[in-house]
């Protein structure tokens, strides 16, 4: 089988990372709009797969990751907000996800589904909700190019970061070796994702404060200038 997509993490050397999620583009305008905040610096588009069940909301399925990856070459990072992750590797990496990430929450196997997501040649990641401890992540830590830790419960854009998250990231920080990258997903803005660099992460998704600016463009270079 042929996977379009490619580990992104190990070309993407940056300090800092800035992961707009499509979550809140402007879906009638998506292509303008992911042009600008890529033409803006942003270097990996962030996209939300919510099935109902393992949060109460629905989002987007494979067809849409895969109409992205006809549109633009930019890396592509999956985070699946799904009850059966195992289940949906496979149609996202055919759909041409460059990279996946899972909730540590919905697999009591998170070895293999690293594995599996390896043997398609994508980036791996596990993701922590807030109330799941930083221990969660120990016994995959060392297999994985990133860990998302939530700073808001998941399921919804544009609500407020959650400052109690602060200390986990810094814990995470602490158990990961320079190469892997830490994800922070929630309530992110140029005041939070100073925050969360001071904390240790060096990839900042942001939903509502890119696309719902009046100019998302402007928006991630102040975000940029936050984290520089
Ligand atoms: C929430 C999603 C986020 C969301 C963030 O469950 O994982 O990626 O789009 O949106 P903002 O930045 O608006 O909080
Ligand atoms: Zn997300």
């Amino acid at each position: 089988m042929a996977y379009p997509g490619k580990n992104p993490w190990p070309h993407l050397t940056g300090d800092a990372l800035i992961a707009p999620s499509l979550l809140s583009v402007d879906f009638a305008r998506a292509g303008v709009q992911i042009d600008a905040v890529l033409a803006a610096g942003a270097e990996i588009l962030h996209i939300d797969i919510m099935d109902g069940h393992f949060v109460p909301n629905l989002s987007m399925g494979p067809p849409v990751v895969e109409k992205l990856r006809r549109y633009t070459p930019a890396p592509l990072d999956v985070h699946l907000m799904v009850t059966d992750p195992g289940f949906f590797l496979e149609p996202f990496a055919l759909a041409g996800a460059d990279s996946l990430n899972f909730h540590v929450e919905a697999t009591d196997k998170p070895g293999q589904l690293i594995a599996r997501i390896r043997e398609m040649g994508l980036g791996a990641g596990v993701t922590v909700k807030p109330q799941t401890p930083a221990e969660a992540i120990a016994p995959v830590a060392d297999l994985i190019d990133l860990v998302l830790v939530m700073t808001v419960e998941p399921g919804f854009g544009g609500q407020s970061f959650l400052e109690d998250q602060l200390p986990k990231i810094e814990a995470i920080r602490a158990m990961l070796t320079k190469g892997q990258r830490l994800e922070v997903d929630g309530g992110i803005n140029p005041q939070t994702a100073r925050q969360c660099r001071a904390a240790g992460a060096d990839v900042f998704v942001a939903g509502n404060n890119i696309f719902a600016a009046p100019n998302p463009a402007a928006a991630v270079k102040e975000l940029r200038s936050a984290i520089q």
